[in-house]
């Protein structure tokens, strides 16, 4: 059994269907179709229901295909970890949530070009749960996000947890009243969350805050993106909570407010590969708290484990 077998099968699995599995690999249909059948004799099993349309995998065939899509993942990370150790070339490319560019994101860039002016940086805007994914499959080097996700190949350092505060349109009564605001006082307001997918997401994170202390807001409004929640609040439609950097922004038709809690937080996450301990990477985690310091950020460094 070669490679080319596991990937054969893992689109055919994913397509459901022989002629999208093909068209997904730039090959012609019949040799496909050889090449599964020449892997299910060669491991003597049936992976694939006899005539099923859309094609369905047998129990086999699904054990076969959890195995066969890490297995795949690992030689993706292999490869792209393999060039980074030869050096035959230095890249870094990095993905990252939206909300961090309001944060010191830009700064760290614009500072990681000009101390490592050889290294080809590349930027990648994705949610934390596609982070893991092109972590694993080599697409990325490192990942900036916001939600803890377990995973046994990916290493994350919580670098800060910043401060979450409301956003909520010039004018409300809200602006007139306390000075620091309590979660208990939004409940009777609409709640703009974003990104509504993919989740788990920072949305998830707000709404658990708001169980946690036993409330349930009044109406829940699900955006794409922070950006568009911060419109909406701007047009009177509701209330978000957002991580407070988004504050730099200074829009002047919307207003923030701290919140009275301060367990309140959202953290900013750096995931690698597990076992990237390159040169790049150690440098942008150094230049990263190098920043904080500068900037007098508190930060709380540690290592959560995959598991
Ligand atoms: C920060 O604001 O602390 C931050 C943002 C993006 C990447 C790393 C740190």
């Amino acid at each position: 059994m070669e490679l080319r077998h596991l990937r054969y099968f893992v689109a055919v699995a994913e397509e459901r269907n022989f002629t999208r599995a093909a068209q997904r690999l730039h090959i012609a249909q019949p040799p496909l179709s050889r090449q599964i059948q020449q892997l299910e004799e060669t491991l003597a099993v049936q992976l694939f229901e006899r005539n099923s349309r859309p094609l369905k995998l047998t129990e086999t065939g699904k054990f076969f295909y959890s195995h066969a899509v890490q297995l795949l993942a690992q030689t993706a990370e292999l490869e792209s970890m393999t060039r980074r150790v030869g050096n035959i070339e230095r890249s870094l490319s990095v993905g990252f949530v939206g909300s961090t560019l309001y944060g010191l994101l830009p700064k760290i860039i614009r500072r990681f070009r000009d101390e490592n002016p050889t290294v080809e940086l590349s930027l990648h805007e994705m949610s934390t749960t596609d982070q893991i994914r092109a972590l694993k499959d080599g697409r990325i080097d490192v990942g900036f996000g916001r939600i803890r996700l377990e995973d046994a190949n990916i290493r994350r350092v919580v670098l800060r947890e910043e401060k979450m505060i409301v956003a909520f349109p010039l004018g409300h009564p809200l602006s007139l009243s306390k000075p620091v605001l309590a979660l208990r006082d939004l409940v009777n307001e609409t709640l703009i969350i974003y990104p509504k997918t993919p989740r788990p997401s920072y949305a998830d994170q707000v709404l658990a805050a708001f169980q946690d202390r036993g409330l349930k807001p009044r109406r829940i409004y699900e955006v794409r993106e922070l950006q568009i929640a911060l419109g909406l609040v701007a047009a009177g439609e509701g209330m978000s909570i957002v991580p407070s950097s988004v504050y730099g922004l200074k829009r002047d038709d919307v207003n923030y407010k701290e919140l009275d809690d301060p367990t309140l937080v959202s953290p900013i996450i750096m995931s690698t590969r597990m076992l990237d301990e390159s040169r790049d990477i150690r440098e942008m985690l150094e230049l990263i708290y190098r920043l904080y310091e500068e900037e007098k950020i508190p930060y709380t460094p540690r290592v959560d484990r995959g598991r």
